[in-house]
């Protein structure tokens, strides 16, 4: 298949878990694909397994002049970018918020939110240059509804979605997409290793068994959601949300015996 033929994708935490998978199926369906991570042991890794069509290069979201220099490298090595995933996101380990420090707040958001804007802020004109492309941002299930102990990571994500729309607004007429996807519960180091600053993965205390799909999400889950809205097929879609959580805003599903 070779649906992103032509394609230049940069994913931010490309290096693992659902970063990982997206870069391998762009990869596979003919894209150029950039992977920007801080894990350069793993991300280099991955370029080197993957051969042809595929770059490591070192990015810390947070850091603008770190993104330059790898836009700079994306164009470089493939030509014009047409499509940028802000995948890279990281967790607080939980705290009220009367116990949360001012560094984890201000961490969790420099990565996961001024790490997506700078990222639009720093694709948008490579975008254009290209003529058009589309923007995804990773956002959460907890950007929708609050979740007591996870005080910066929900902030960060609500944000995320207001700074969707807004990109959406602003780049539409450059023929850029810009969309947000909300994971629910999803099996990645991200929820199988502590939060730094926590002893305990957030999979202790999971379990998906009560709702409707009772099972924890994969990364090619939320990537076959994503291979969808940065085709052509999804050229009307943007400034749009999509929950992918098997239920999980749902609520608890009876079960069968309790009708
Ligand atoms: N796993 C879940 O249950 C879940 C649920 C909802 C949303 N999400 C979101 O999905 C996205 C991907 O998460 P995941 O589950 O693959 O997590 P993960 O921890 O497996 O992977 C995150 C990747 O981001 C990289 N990274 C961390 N900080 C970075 C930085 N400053 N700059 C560049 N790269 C950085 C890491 O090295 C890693 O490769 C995140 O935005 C996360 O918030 C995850």
């Amino acid at each position: 298949m070779s649906r992103f033929e032509k394609q230049t994708v940069l994913v931010t935490g490309g290096a693992g878990g659902q970063g990982a998978s997206h870069v391998r199926a762009l990869h596979a369906e003919g894209a150029d694909v950039v992977i920007a991570d801080i894990d350069a042991e793993r991300g280099a890794g991955l370029a080197a397994e993957l051969g042809d069509g595929a770059r490591f290069v070192r990015l810390d979201v947070s850091r603008e002049e770190s993104w330059a220099a790898a836009v700079a490298e994306t164009e470089k090595a493939f030509g014009a970018l047409t499509i940028l995933v802000n995948n890279a996101g990281v967790q607080n380990p939980p705290a009220l918020i009367e116990s949360t420090d001012r560094a984890t707040w201000t961490r969790i958001l420099d990565i996961n939110l001024t790490g997506t804007f700078l990222g639009i802020k720093a694709a948008a004109p490579a975008l254009r240059r290209a003529g058009g492309g589309s923007i995804i941002n990773i956002a959460s299930t907890m950007g929708i509804g609050g979740t007591a102990f996870y005080a910066p990571y929900v902030a960060s994500k609500w944000a995320v979605r207001g700074l969707t729309q807004t990109a959406a607004l602003e780049l539409g007429r450059d023929n850029i997409r810009v969309n947000a996807i909300h994971p629910g519960v999803v099996a990645t180091p991200f929820i199988t290793e502590p939060a730094a600053g926590s002893d305990a993965p957030i999979a202790d205390f999971y379990s998906p068994e009560p709702f409707a799909v009772p099972r924890l999400g994969q990364p090619a889950d939320i990537t076959a959601l994503l291979l969808f809205l940065t085709s052509p097929q999804a050229a009307f879609i943007t400034g749009a949300e999509y929950v992918i959580d098997g239920g999980l805003l749902l609520g608890p599903a009876l079960r069968k015996e309790a009708a």
